[in-house]
Formats: structure tokens, C-alpha cells, sequence
């Protein structure tokens, strides 16, 4: 026998099978979403009808989040369009689709006043004492419906101005008081003891008065032993928002005990004035350089979440549409803007591999 060649052919087969099996191993990495790296749950916002038609969208929803949030479908306007009128259909898809793979179906929302049906602002105006009772009607219906299903509720959404610390004047808090808020969190405990039950609005990680605002209500709340279990972050932020800022705040907001949800984030280039069709369009294009720093700004957020809040109060990171195709920033303010972690061919971008980073790094 010759044995050179002996050991030759069996060296030449071990290095091919190593660099197979680190191939492999390579492959089974890139094929592992950002939920597999988290030890919370990560979430997106998403239009069901279009997720329903894109297979290739599935596959990147299914593979990368564990929770899910209709971004449209759930909200008052399209449970009741009209007077008497439930439809639930969607919904109980939505919540098949969760189940069927492995996710936290999160709800939103109970109350807002931007998707009150028309209706029920009509009948409103001309007897407050009818949307008390609508209210509790309307709750205790939806959530009973879907209790053990849905996993948590915004119960209130916005329910202060954009900027600033003042309540929102709309319809709901015209006709029935500040109060509203306490009540409708009353009714979804009522009907879901389980239930998991946020505020939720934006801008409170950046304009200090609102966010003091919201803490006080929360107290006060708390005070009155209503049954709210959460404070969401919608955090649709810009490049240029401080990181330092973003920290303050989610450390002033872990004091309330409260689970920590970044319930709809999204990092936009442009500006706007929080106006529908209020953009202003700053850069035309996206370049390389953008988008490292969109890396890093999304490796911050999920770093920042990490290390300052508590592992008990972390809810999750939930992205707000996942890919710039999809996203409701260029439609809503009316420029084109780049703010999502998957392109528009639905490529993952640098930010995606920033988010990952992010979640992989020891703190
Ligand atoms: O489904 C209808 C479709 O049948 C119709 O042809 C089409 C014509 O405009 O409208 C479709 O409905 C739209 C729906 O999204 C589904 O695509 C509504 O017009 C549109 O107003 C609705 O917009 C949603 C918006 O909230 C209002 O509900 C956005 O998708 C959604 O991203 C946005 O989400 C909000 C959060 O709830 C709260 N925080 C801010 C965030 C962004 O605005």
C-alpha cells in the first residue's frame, strides 16, 4: 500500500468536509432571524392584506419575528364600519396565522381617536351619555372575543398631544373626561384578566414634557389601582434624535415598573412636522455612508433597550412595517425615505445587520 497517498487522500477528504461542514454551519447562521438571536420578542407592524400576497414577505416575517401586530386591520374603523356592524374575519385569520406560526399576536388598538369610525363620531356628538355605554360595549365585546388569543392591547392610543404635556382633546375625552383612559383599561382587564395592557403614544422618547406627562398619568393611574401593565415607545424616530435623549427616557420610564414595549419602531432620514403629507424631503438618495449610520443608530436602539431596561420589563421590540417598500412614512408624509431594515427589493440592509449586531454583542 502506499501510504502517502493513503494520507493524502484521507487529509484532501478531511479539509473538504471541514470547510463543508463550516459552509453549512455558515449557511444555518445566515439562515437564523433576528428573533433567534433575542431574548425578547421581536415584532412588526404589518398590513395583513399584504402579507397575505407576497410568499417572499412570509418568509422573511416568518423567519425573523416571533410577535405580530396588525398595522391597520384591528382598529375600531375596520371592527365596526357601521352601526351594528362587526366584522371580525381578518382578524380571525390574523389569529390563526400567529398560531399557526409560533407568534405573539399583540393588539392593536382599543381606543384612538385617528380610527374612531365616523358613526360613532355622528351619534357622539349628539348624545356623550351613548359613548360611555358604546365603550364598555365595544371592549368588553373585542377583548372577550379574543381573550388567551391576543396576547396584549394598546388599550389607549395617543391619548395626549403630539407635542407637549397636555391631554388630547378628542372625542373621546370631550364626551366622557379624562377618565376615558382609566375606564377603558377597567373594561379590558374585565374582560381579560390576562391581558397584558399598554399605553401607547409617540414622541415620548424625545420631548421631555410629554413624556413627564404621560409618567404622571401613569401615576395617577396606578394610584387609582387601574390595571395598566404597560408603556409603549412607539419610537418612529430620525437619525439626528440623541441616543442620550432616548436613554434618559426609557430610564425614567422603567421606574413605573411597567412592561417597556418599542411598540412601532422605524429611523427616518427626512423630516416632517408629524403632519399627514408634513414631510420634508432632505435627501434625495440614500448613499453607503447613510446607511452604516442607520446601522448603527438601530445597533444603539436595541443596545440601549438591552442594558437599561430591566429583563422582567422588557415586552419586546416591534418594527413598524418591516422593508421600505411597505413602510407608511412615504405615503403619510408624502417623501421618500429609506427608515426600515429590509430594502426595497427586500434585501436586508446594513441597518438589519445593525439590529442583529446589536442583539448578538454581550452588554
Ligand atoms: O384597506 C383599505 C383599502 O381597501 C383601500 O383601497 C385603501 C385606499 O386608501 O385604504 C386601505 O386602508 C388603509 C389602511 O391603512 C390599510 O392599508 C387606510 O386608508 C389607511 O388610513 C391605513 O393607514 C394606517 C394608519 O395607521 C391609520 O390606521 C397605516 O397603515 C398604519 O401604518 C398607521 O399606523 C399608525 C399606528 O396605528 C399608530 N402610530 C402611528 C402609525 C403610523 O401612522
Amino acid at each position: 500500500m502506499n501510504y502517502s497517498k493513503y494520507f493524502n487522500s484521507i487529509f484532501i477528504i478531511t479539509i473538504v468536509s471541514l470547510l463543508l461542514s463550516c459552509n453549512g454551519s455558515d449557511k444555518k447562521e445566515k439562515l437564523k432571524g433576528l428573533k433567534e438571536h433575542a431574548d425578547f420578542p421581536i415584532g412588526t407592524a404589518i398590513k395583513i392584506k399584504t402579507l397575505s400576497k407576497d410568499e417572499k414577505l412570509q418568509k422573511l416575517q416568518i423567519s425573523n419575528f416571533n410577535s405580530i401586530t396588525s398595522a391597520s386591520d384591528m382598529k375600531m374603523n375596520n371592527i365596526t364600519p357601521k352601526e351594528g356592524v362587526y366584522s371580525w374575519g381578518i382578524i380571525d385569520s390574523i389569529v390563526g396565522y400567529a398560531h399557526k406560526n409560533n407568534q405573539r399576536l399583540f393588539g392593536h388598538n382599543l381606543i384612538w381617536h385617528s380610527s374612531t369610525p365616523n358613526w360613532v363620531k355622528e351619534k357622539a356628538a349628539k348624545d356623550s351619555l351613548w359613548l360611555g355605554t358604546f365603550m364598555k360595549e365595544y371592549i368588553t365585546k373585542y377583548v372577550t372575543r379574543y381573550k388567551g388569543k391576543v396576547a396584549a392591547w394598546d388599550v389607549v392610543n395617543e391619548g395626549l398631544e403630539s407635542h407637549g404635556g397636555n391631554v388630547r382633546k378628542t372625542m373621546w375625552y370631550n364626551a366622557l373626561g379624562k377618565d376615558y383612559i382609566a375606564k377603558a383599561f377597567q373594561y379590558a382587564h374585565e374582560a381579560d384578566p390576562e391581558a397584558i395592557l399598554f399605553y401607547n403614544d409617540f414622541n415620548i422618547e424625545r420631548d421631555t414634557l410629554k413624556l413627564n406627562s404621560t409618567l404622571k398619568m401613569i401615576k395617577e393611574l396606578q394610584a387609582k389601582g387601574v390595571p395598566i401593565s404597560g408603556l409603549g415607545f412607539q419610537m418612529h424616530i430620525r437619525m439626528d434624535t440623541p441616543n442620550e435623549v432616548i436613554a434618559n427616557s426609557l430610564k425614567k420610564a422603567v421606574k413605573t415598573g411597567l412592561q417597556i414595549h418599542i411598540s412601532e419602531l422605524d429611523i427616518i432620514f427626512n423630516k416632517h412636522d408629524d403632519t399627514r403629507r408634513g414631510g420634508i424631503q432632505v435627501y434625495e438618495k440614500l448613499t453607503d455612508e447613510m446607511k452604516q449610520e442607520q446601522a448603527k443608530k438601530y445597533k444603539s436602539i436595541v443596545k440601549m433597550y438591552k442594558t437599561i431596561v430591566p429583563k422582567e420589563q422588557q415586552y419586546g421590540i416591534t418594527f413598524w412595517d418591516f422593508t421600505d417598500r411597505d413602510t407608511w412614512i412615504k405615503g403619510f408624509f408624502n417623501i421618500n425615505d429609506w427608515p426600515t431594515i429590509f430594502d426595497e427589493q427586500l434585501e436586508p440592509k446594513p441597518a438589519y445587520f445593525g439590529f442583529l449586531e446589536g442583539l448578538k454583542e454581550k452588554n
